[in-house]
């Protein structure tokens, strides 16, 4: 029988609870977490509840956790946008291979001395870009190396944020604010900056970008709409943002994902408490928010590949759509729908493929990342995995230089991106 990984969870939120943790819950014989750091009683009290972990490996900060002696294969660094880099450098300081939560960090320098420490202490830093890992992405790579559609000269990609996701996220959540955790491109396009990088098969080599907050902006609040949704607002039943349609109806949004997070008590009276005068029941037009809804980046790669990419809060479906133009053929498809279309020029040979992205989240993604962590881990690291500390830097580098061309209007030469 092959071995259990064990790991140590840094920050049991979303991410480290309802992903990765659940993920061990259902894989026991795969990877067992043997201690946790996690400020919130509540949360930390649930995690080693449905981890067995005993007291004594329950501590509220992951400096603590991190003092200690090496206790597993690697730590798992799931703490918020800003809060990365530090655990993560001291992780592989104390001997862990680490599973790093995306962004790694908005700073270049930072970016650099991770790589730097990744490679000096010989450990893995396996990011979560957990695209790379999908059903979908993993047969338009074989698709392209199998070079049947001829030399790829250009990549269309869009990012579908979905309105609702925008709104719990991006406009009344975690990621509101680019001050405090990282701009838009950063946060939620790191992924397909990556994934750009890994069709394109190239460094980039120049990045332009335009785009704005658009919409939620208090000039556009419908006429007397309140500060709380739950406040008998005016436009409650045409307003598409309104927190008690979004968390409380069933619209075919990811309701019971995202109600975990306005109420660990997920019942409908606790998250309607909990919408009152919580954060995720305000009024989209009258939050704190300032990233912006939607983005366009131009890339242009050193073998002549071009990309052009749109993230938009503003679609019906939350799912990323590409095209992919090569010199004897196209592939375009749905990641969400699991769908890939090829076709042939020369004879207008069209393959379909209909992919199985199984239950678990992000079209597979989350599930195909913790099988190749279990992989990296259980070869002690000789296995590397699918995306390795460089990789993930060059996508940050990207979509870094990308913020900068939005802001200042210039084109940026990657070269010379500092
Ligand atoms: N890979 C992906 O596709 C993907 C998707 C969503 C989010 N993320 C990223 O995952 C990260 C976590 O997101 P989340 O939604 O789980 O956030 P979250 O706020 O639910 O979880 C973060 C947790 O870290 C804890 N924490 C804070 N300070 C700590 C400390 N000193 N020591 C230990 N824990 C501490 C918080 O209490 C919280 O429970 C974010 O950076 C986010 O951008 C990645």
């Amino acid at each position: 029988m092959e071995q259990t990984v064990k790991a140590i969870l840094l920050g049991a939120g979303q991410r480290g609870a309802q992903v990765y943790g659940a993920y061990a819950l259902r894989h026991p014989e795969e990877i067992e977490f043997v201690a946790v750091a996690e400020p919130d009683a509540a949360r930390r009290a649930e995690f080693c509840r449905d981890h067995g972990i005993s007291p004594e490996n329950a501590v509220e900060d992951w400096r603590e956790l991190l003092s200690r002696p090496c206790m597993a294969d690697c730590a798992f660094v799931c703490t918020q946008d800003n809060q990365h880099i530090a655990p993560a450098l001291a992780a592989l300081d104390a001997g862990y291979h680490v599973v790093l939560e995306k962004p790694i960090s908005r700073s270049t320098a930072e970016l650099a001395a991770l790589c730097e420490r990744a490679h000096s202490t010989g450990r893995l830093v396996t990011v979560c870009h957990v695209l790379r890992y999908t059903p979908f992405f993993s047969k338009v790579k074989e698709i392209l190396d199998s070079g049947v559609i001829g030399q790829v000269q250009s990549i269309q990609q869009i990012e579908n944020v979905a309105y609702w996701h925008q709104a719990h996220s991006f406009v009344r959540g975690n990621w509101r604010r680019e001050d405090e955790t990282s701009p838009m491109i950063l946060q939620k396009s790191c992924h397909d900056m990556d994934i750009l990088l890994w069709m394109a098969g190239s460094h980039c080599a120049k990045v332009s970008s335009f785009g704005s907050l658009g919409h939620f902006k208090p000039e556009n609040a419908p006429a007397g709409a309140p500060d709380y949704c739950l406040d008998g607002c005016p436009a409650a039943d045409s307003c598409p943002y309104n927190a008690e349609h979004i968390y409380l109806r069933d619209t075919g949004v990811h309701v019971p994902v995202i109600r975990k997070v306005v109420s660990l008590d997920d019942t409908d009276e606790a998250v309607r408490e909990a919408l009152r005068r919580g954060p995720y029941g305000r009024c989209v037009y009258h939050c704190d928010n300032n990233v912006v809804d939607h983005q366009v980046v131009n890339l242009e790669f050193d073998n002549g590949i071009t990309a052009s990419f749109t993230m938009c809060a503003f679609t019906w479906e939350g799912s990323r759509t590409v095209k992919i133009m090569g010199t004897h053929g196209q592939i375009t498809g749905d990641v969400e729908e699991n769908k890939i279309r090829v076709v042939r020029f020369a004879d207008g040979d069209t393959q379909v493929y209909h992919l199985d992205g199984g239950l678990e989240g992000h079209s597979g993604g989350d599930k195909g990342f913790m099988e190749d962590v279990v992989r990296q881990m259980r070869t002690g690291g000789v296995y590397a995995g699918g995306t390795g500390v460089d990789a993930s830097v060059e996508s940050h580098r990207i979509a870094l230089a990308a913020e900068e061309s939005r802001v200042t209007g210039r084109t940026i030469n990657m070269k010379d991106f500092a």
